[in-house]
């Protein structure tokens, strides 16, 4: 086999490896329960906005934009800004590559690729903050709960202009929230492109943790995944671009990183 294929196919063996070990899996799942006590995710920022990620999710993200290299991020759920400015900052550095690649000269303020972030209050900082950064010329932004009709339709329509599109649900974390974040925005997916749900970790924690919070075991991200990946399975569904709409749990981004608020939230679109 030759050099590339060969430390390929070794890294895809570690993941099987750490995948079958039972030790590392519940090491990793106590490791989160007890920095969550603590906002462990709060700690980071990203081209210094904060993001309420795990870093781990963070490079994730990176590889799955650098392979399916979207033209347009939909993201539910902005807080301070930091997912947003890291997919845009992403976005940016596809276009660079591009440029080089075809030995263009690259016009940032022209490039196509764009993010658009949803959120119900953005909060007047966060927003000017987002607003004065370089990469806020990649991002739009609409203030609005992500579920309700007019702001639906506001984003369909944006995306209407798009081909490669990605989305990330990272807002209200209750099983009918994500459920009709689902209904509303996995659709609009590209093919094997991901629609990322964040938080599904709240399944995997204990009962007790979330207590001001409506979210909690039995009605969180997780169980929303399960229930929508069951209707497309009953029900069959089209994407927005025509062909049937099935996702896989991409379990081999889960299996690598072991610490991940999105176990069971990675889902590809596939073709069948
Ligand atoms: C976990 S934070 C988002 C973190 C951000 N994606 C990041 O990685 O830094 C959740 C956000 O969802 C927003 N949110 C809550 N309910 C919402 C709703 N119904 N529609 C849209 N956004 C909502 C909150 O205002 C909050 O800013």
């Amino acid at each position: 086999m030759e050099p590339i294929e060969s430390f390929k196919s070794q890294v895809a063996e570690n993941i099987r490896g750490l995948a079958a070990d039972k030790d590392i899996q519940s090491l990793s799942r106590i490791w989160c329960r007890e920095t969550n006590r603590n906002n462990y995710t709060y700690n980071f920022s990203w081209l210094g906005r904060p993001i309420i990620q795990y870093p781990q999710d963070i490079v994730a993200m990176q590889e799955l934009i650098w392979q399916v290299k979207p033209d347009l991020i939909i993201e539910t759920g902005i807080a301070h800004g930091g997912s947003l400015i890291l997919s845009a900052s992403m976005l940016a550095l596809l276009d660079y590559c591009e440029a080089v690649e075809a030995h263009t000269t690259l016009d940032p303020k022209a490039a196509r690729r764009r993010v658009l972030g949803i959120d119900i209050d953005i909060r007047a900082h966060n927003k000017a903050a987002i607003e004065a950064h370089p990469m806020s010329h990649r991002i739009d932004m609409i203030q609005g709960s992500s579920v309700v009709p007019e702001i639906v339709e506001q984003v369909r329509e944006i995306a209407k202009d798009y081909k490669r599109i990605m989305v990330c649900l990272d807002s209200n974390h209750t099983h009918d929230h994500v459920l009709a974040e689902l209904e509303a925005y996995a659709p609009l997916t590209g093919m094997d492109s991901y629609c990322v749900v964040f938080d599904t970790i709240i399944e995997d924690m204990l009962d007790d943790m979330f207590p001001n919070r409506p979210w909690g075991k039995g009605n969180n991200p997780k169980t929303a995944v399960w229930e929508y990946l069951r209707r497309l399975q009953e029900e069959g569904r089209s994407a927005t671009d025509g062909a049937p709409l099935h996702f896989e749990v991409d379990k081999m981004v889960e299996n690598k990183l072991l610490i991940s608020v999105a176990p069971d939230g990675y889902l590809k679109r596939i073709s069948s």
